[in-house]
């Protein structure tokens, strides 16, 4: 098979192709989406709320964004592997961050890291570039900076806050970075930003006029039942079918009825 690569992204975006992304955090559920197609796997820090039960995306370590990282890597034969660096690993300075993106390169196997923030973070993104590490950027509704925000409503619907979403895309593009995250901001800003800047912008709660999409696989096969975002698309309701089949397996050891005489030696 051939190999997703930046390259192969930035070709979808000229030829108006647009890229599918879904989060993964284990090997069982990558093995699923790279076999089905999916053209990235981000390796989210999200993981800190859906594996780990964190109420944000604070709490989770590097140890423990390799250890998923590496096991979808583990899975995967053809998504490009993008993995976020988690909050505190990146933002002290631009030498920390460089050493934090080695660390997830080397360890995991990952394929390019992603980081949230526009110009404040642009010394940093630089020198992890100049180590050949392909960077996402992450711009809008940045779940690391949550308690500055104190909220999760929709970003950057002011002029103020929108032109500078504006303007950190640029940079972030000028900067090198060869695609970007736009969550949960108008659908309007997202599309003027994905004209404006030559790499492929991938939304989440975004709108449809950016170059692709990504959404936490979880909340998209409804495995948690709790988030339901405007934004959001289900696409199963896999919390009511596991519970099914996890009942109906309880209910056949109580009643004797697993094993039967087939599924024993
Ligand atoms: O961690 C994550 O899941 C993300 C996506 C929502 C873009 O950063
Ligand atoms: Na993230």
């Amino acid at each position: 098979v051939k190999r997703v690569t930046t390259h192969v992204l930035q070709e979808m975006k000229d030829n108006n192709e647009k890229i599918s992304m879904l989060t993964g955090y284990d090997f069982s559920m990558a093995t699923i989406l790279d076999s089905a197609g999916i053209d990235v796997i981000l390796v989210g820090d999200s993981a800190s709320n859906v594996m780990a039960g964190h109420e944000t995306t604070l709490p989770i370590t590097l140890d423990q964004m390799i250890y998923h990282a590496s096991s979808v890597v583990r899975a995967v034969e053809r998504a490009l592997v993008v993995v976020d660096m988690p909050f505190g690993s990146y933002q002290g300075n631009s030498k920390e961050a460089l050493s934090t993106a080695i660390r997830i390169m080397k360890e995991s196997g990952g394929h390019a890291v992603k980081l949230e923030g526009g110009q404040e973070i642009l010394e940093s993104i630089s020198r992890i570039l100049t180590a050949g590490i392909p960077v996402m950027g992450h711009l809008g509704l940045t779940p690391q900076s949550i308690y500055k925000f104190g909220t999760y409503v929709v970003r950057a619907k002011q002029d103020e806050e929108a032109n500078r979403l504006i303007e950190d895309a640029k940079a972030l593009e000028a900067a090198g970075c060869f695609s970007i995250v736009l969550e949960k901001i108008p659908a309007d800003l997202a599309a003027r930003v994905a004209k404006e800047v030559n790499i492929p912008i991938i939304g989440i709660g975004a709108g449809g006029g950016v170059d692709g999409q990504v959404l936490v696989v979880h909340d998209m096969l409804g495995i948690n039942n709790e988030f339901n975002p405007r934004f959001l698309r289900k696409y199963h309701n896999l919390y009511e079918e596991m519970t099914k089949a996890v009942q109906s397996y309880i209910g056949d050891v109580r009643s004797g009825d697993f094993p039967n005489e087939n599924e024993q030696y």
